[in-house]
Formats: C-alpha cells, structure tokens, sequence
C-alpha cells in the first residue's frame, strides 16, 4: 500500500473571489468579473461560499478532518480597491483575522496574492497587457508581504496564468471576452511572468521568513496516435501551455525550441509578442529563487493535427460531449478515447499528472519543491438529508494521490497536497452547479455538510495510507 510522508500537508484550496461573497461589503473595489457576470446574468457571485463571514466555521471543520493547510488567497480589490493608492483598513484587518484564525485552528494559510480577480480600474487599462498594471501588482505584493509577515509563511504570486491568458485572450470566457487573440494570450503570459518574477525579488530583498513560488496548471499533453503530425501537434500545444511558462520560470529564459514553436504558433495566427532584453535579465535572475512550484492539475490532453480553423465550445453546462478545442496552427483536443470523463468533459488521466512530476524533476532539476496546489473533481453532488456519497470523487482523488506518492517514490519532492475545494465554491464554467468541495454548502442557508470524500480525506490525512 502507498503511504504518503510524515511532514506531508493535506491541505484544501479556495479562492478569495469563489469563496469570499460580500463582494459589496469592507469597501471592496470592483473586479472585471462583477461586470461580465451582470452582463452576461449567468450567475452571482453573490453570496459564493460566504467565507467573509463564514470563515471561522469552514476553518473549524478543517481541523476537525484533518486538513492542516488552506490555500487562500487576498482579493486584491480589498487591499487596495482601485488597484493602488490608498490601502484599505477594512481589507487588511479581515485577512489579519482571517490569518489569525488559520494558526489557531492549525491549518497552514499558504496565500495567493492573485487569482483571476485583477481590480477593474486596472483591468479597463489592459490588465496586464499594460506594463503600468505590472508595477501596480509588485507594488500591492510588496505591501502585503510586509502587512502579514507575522502570519503568512508561504507565498504564492499567480495562480494560473495560463488558463487566465486563454480565458481572456483565446476562448473569450474570462472578461474581456476576447477570442483567437494569440499575440495577446503570449504578451498577457510573459507580463505576466515579468509581474512574478519582480515580485519575487522584492520579497527575496525583504529577508522576511518565508517562501515563495507560483502556481502554474500543468496538464500533459500526448499525441493522438504515434504519427509525427500529433507527435507536432501535442508538442505546440505542450509549448503554448507548459513550456513557455516552465522555461520562464526556471530556465530563466525561453530556450530555442519554445520560441521556434512560439512563432509558428504566432505566425499561423497573424500574432506578434514583444519581449525585452531587460525582462530576461529579470527571469535570469529570479529563476534560482523559486522555493517552490504549485501544480494544479486536473486533466490531461490528447492532441490531433488540426489544419482547420479556430473553432472552440466551451462545455460550460456538464453536458457531456458538447467540448470543442481545435486551435489553428496547433491541433485539436480529442475525446473519443477509452478513458473516462467529468461531465464537462475533463479526462481522468491520473498518469498524467505522475508525467507531470517526473518531467519537471528531469527538465528542471533547479527546482525545490511541488506542492499539488490543486486537483480535484468537479460533480453534481447529490444530497440526501445530510447524506452526500460522492464516491466517484473519493475514486477521483485517490487515483491521483496515487500519482503523487509513486512519483515521490521515483524521487520528486512532492511536500503536499491541496483539494480543490475545501468546500464548496462556485465554477467559472458552471457557477454553482459545479460542485468540488469536502463539504457541501447549501448556498440558501449557507449550512456546511461533510460529504463522504471528507471522512475518506479524515482518515487519509490521519493513517497517510492511501486505500
Ligand atoms: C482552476 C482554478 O483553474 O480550476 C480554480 O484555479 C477553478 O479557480 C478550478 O475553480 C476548477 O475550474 P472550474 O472551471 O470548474 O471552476
């Protein structure tokens, strides 16, 4: 049987916008989403997972199951709710208490300091299209670092710049809603990483206990069949997603094959990027100082040649089999292979995310440490008076904890994992119909139910066994 190690945490994750609520109270500016959600009338985000006030008890029932880490992260638009200026007490004071209340129950706060949620005003300018938003963001981090030093150890900068570049940029379902835009999802992506890395460096300049890294989504990419076109294809759209942020991070510059397929991609789609001497100087630097990598994995992709259009359909509905993904000058996701799928269509594919692992200890060996940061499994949980059997999210979850203690097995340093989610929260693809939490939340009277996952996670968290 497979056991995990000792100091290993067994944490839940969350985030400040799918969480918080009370988008409208302590002064909190505006974010991109509030507006596209009114405009789009999907859902609200309203009242989420009320974690603003709820905090105290999703906190309390971590430690009662077993959970000894929590990641979450500051809504940027509470510290400062224009984005800069002025620093906003409100804000400060509810992730003081909210820290607070981690130690005391003994769960570890590992914080976020963005996660999809950059403040409007600084949106409306180009988000982080705009060099401006770049100082804005190491400047609002700088802030925090020295506000919580007493209370957050670990720091993560972004979370997900890949997905958020495309959500923005090429599917058009993150605000602006923008599609096919390739020269903007690589600008937005290495920005982005510009944004990380001065971070990065300011903390490092501060001495302060503590480490710092950056989650990335990091989903392998295999080739359809063993033909050199999908061989192609699932190698530029490993680059497109992976790669290019990977070398970033850790080579300190893109090698030469990225950005050979970097402007064939580009090429294909009439797009340009522009990368400055001065922002591989800032990589070159920074890529020692990463204490730690985040992996957020949930699928994994198989890629066909594609010579066709673009042509995407988001499966934001859990209807199964309504994914389209065929990028133009890249390839085409497949779905009609042997291996089981979420209802929005997310293989499960545990062995990726073991490939995943091994691949950054062999192609990256500077790095430090991985934490799972994310993984989990979207479901239409169903409740029976207080009863929630979600076993196929308990077969989910072990399945990949499987990955993970085979691949500390084979030498990766994997130091822990965190649920996605700690409860429940809504989806960006399915507001609250999509549901991944330990325990379930009826979001009309904001009461929190342990489903079966959480006993089974109590157990593993305890025993460290996996069975
Ligand atoms: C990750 C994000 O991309 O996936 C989370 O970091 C998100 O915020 C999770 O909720 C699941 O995706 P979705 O679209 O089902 O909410």
């Amino acid at each position: 049987m497979l056991k995990l190690p000792e100091d290993f945490i067994f944490g839940g994750a969350t985030a400040a916008y799918q969480a918080e609520g009370a988008t409208k109270e302590g002064n909190k500016g505006r974010v991109a989403w509030d507006t596209f959600l009114e405009e789009e009338g999907r859902f609200s985000p309203d009242p989420a997972s009320d974690f603003y006030h709820q905090y105290p008890v999703d906190l309390e029932l971590s430690e009662k199951f077993g959970v000894n880490g929590i990641r979450i992260s500051i809504a940027w638009s509470r510290i400062f709710p224009e984005g800069y200026g002025t620093p906003n007490p409100e804000g400060i004071e509810f992730y003081h208490n909210l820290f607070k209340e981690c130690h005391k129950r003994n769960v570890e706060p590992f914080i976020t300091l963005h996660h999809f949620d950059t403040p409007e005003v600084l949106h409306k300018d180009g988000d982080f299209l705009n060099k401006q938003n770049i100082e804005h963001f190491v400047n609002y981090a700088e802030f925090c670092f020295k506000e919580f030093k007493n209370e957050v150890y670990y720091w993560i900068t972004f979370n997900e710049i890949y997905p958020v570049s495309i959500g923005q940029y090429l599917t058009g379902t993150f605000p602006p809603g923008i599609r096919f835009d390739f020269g903007k999802v690589f600008q937005s992506m290495h920005n982005m990483m510009v944004a990380h890395a001065k971070a990065l460096i300011v903390f490092k300049s501060l001495n302060n206990p503590g480490e710092i890294g950056i989650v990335h989504s990091l989903e392998t990419r295999y080739p359809y069949t063993d033909s050199e076109e999908d061989k192609k294809a699932a190698h530029l759209d490993d680059v497109l997603a992976n790669k290019f942020l990977l070398d970033a991070t850790f080579k300190g510059y893109y090698s030469e094959d990225t950005m050979k397929c970097v402007n064939q991609i580009l090429a294909a789609n009439n797009g340009a990027v522009d990368i400055q001497d001065s922002d591989l100087e800032l990589f070159a630097k920074a890529c020692k100082d990463n204490d730690f990598l985040g992996i957020n994995s949930y699928q994994s992709s198989f890629i066909r040649a594609y010579d066709g259009e673009n042509d995407i359909h988001h499966n934001g509905t859990g209807e199964k089999g309504t994914s389209v993904f065929r990028l133009k000058g890249i390839g085409e996701k497949m779905f009609d292979m042997e291996i089981p799928r979420t209802d929005w269509d997310w293989l499960i594919y545990p062995e990726g995310l073991y490939d995943m692992m091994i691949r950054i200890k062999n192609d990256y060996p500077n790095y430090k440490k991985i934490y799972i940061t994310e993984n989990g499994m979207g479901y239409k949980d169903d409740f029976n008076d207080g009863v929630i059997d979600d076993q196929p999210r308990i077969d989910y979850i072990k399945s990949h904890m499987e990955s993970v203690a085979r691949a500390i097995e084979d030498g990766v340093n994997v130091k822990g994992y965190f649920l996605w989610s700690l409860m429940d929260v809504f989806s960006w693809s399915n507001g609250y119909n999509k549901r991944y939490g330990l325990f379930y939340i009826n979001f009309d009277t904001q009461e929190r139910y342990p489903k079966k996952s959480a006993y089974w996670f109590k157990e593993l968290a305890e025993t460290r066994e996996i069975k």
